[in-house]
């Protein structure tokens, strides 16, 4: 069985949600606290065991390729002037390789995974999107990694969302399941309200067979006029076993704005320097609104 090492991190989207920040400034770099929203991802990838990660780009990106690389006279700065914490924290600690390719144009999520076929080869990959972040005690990719190496298939990470949600993600069809693990029907690309088949929604972890890139080469453009990688996970999935794991952990959604004020919000509440002087501005909030309220009644 190949083992799977290597990672495929796609991030050559426009990110319209959250123009105009993104205009000049990548979504992937937006920060929860003081991490960009990609940190966390490529951090997840190297807690599942994954050792060469491809990270897709696109124009207007170069800042990710710049928070990877080292900072020199950053980190001599920081050790002028004492500053050891800080210095730890803008420092790669970790062995895992990060490569760059680029997206031309942003077609869509489907081809920006095609994107990476040369550097991922004939062998299985993970592919982990920016717009979830997970916390887990077993971290999410590393549940499909080990689904994946007792089945030998690919498997897709999905959680339940609410009903009027679904049209918003690609949502399976499930046929049966066994404890997490699902056996699917179909993948079906944001499905209008009242046709959902599930509200099993696939969550931005993917573990693939490399079939899916001759997969990838033929789709046509789908949802959003966009070539859609859940329409090949459904072709691939005619041909062999695709499964669905509903992953245990906690999801945020940092790809929309709410999602992301409310990822930052929760973060916060969980980090010790932060926590009490928030609690204490979140309730006078409240209170301060609670009365605005009132004067209007
Ligand atoms: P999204 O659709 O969430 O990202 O794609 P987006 O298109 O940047 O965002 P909005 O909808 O305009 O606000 C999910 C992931 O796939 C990448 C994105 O960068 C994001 O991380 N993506 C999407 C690509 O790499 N290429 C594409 O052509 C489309």
């Amino acid at each position: 069985m190949k083992k799977i090492k290597k990672a495929v991190i796609p991030a050559a989207g426009l990110g319209t949600r959250f123009l105009p920040a993104t205009k000049a400034m990548p979504k992937e770099m937006l920060p929860i606290l003081d991490k960009p929203t990609i940190q966390y991802i490529v951090e997840e990838a190297i807690e599942s065991g994954i050792e060469d990660i491809i990270i897709v780009t696109g124009k207007g990106k170069r800042a990710i390729e710049d928070h990877f690389d080292r900072a020199i006279e950053l980190e001599n700065n920081l050790i002028e002037k004492q500053k050891l914490n800080l210095l730890e924290k803008v420092q790669r600690s970790s062995n895992v390789e990060i490569h760059y390719i680029r997206q031309k144009e942003p077609r869509g999520l489907g081809h920006a995974v095609w994107c990476a076929r040369n550097f991922i080869g004939n062998e299985p990959f993970a592919v982990l999107l920016g717009d979830d972040i997970v916390k887990a005690e077993t971290p999410c990719l590393l549940q499909l990694i080990n689904q994946y190496e007792q089945t030998l298939s690919s498997v897709i990470g999905v959680q339940t969302v609410p009903v009027e949600h679904t049209h918003r993600y690609g949502i399976i069809a499930p046929i049966n399941n066994e404890g997490r693990r699902y056996k699917v029907d179909r993948f079906v690309e944001k499905p209008e309200p009242g046709t959902e088949p599930s509200q099993l929604a696939i969550m931005g972890r993917y573990v693939f067979t490399p079939e899916i890139f001759k997969l990838l080469e033929s789709q046509k453009a789908g949802s959003g006029g966009e070539i859609q990688l859940t329409d090949a996970i459904q072709s691939l999935n005619a041909i062999q076993r695709v499964f669905a794991y509903d992953f245990e952990g906690t999801r945020y959604d940092v790809g929309e704005k709410l999602g992301y004020i409310q990822t930052t919000i929760e973060f916060a509440l969980q980090h010790s320097e932060l926590k009490n002087d928030l609690v204490e501005f979140l309730k006078l909030l409240l209170e301060k609104n609670a009365v605005k309220a009132e004067n209007f009644q």
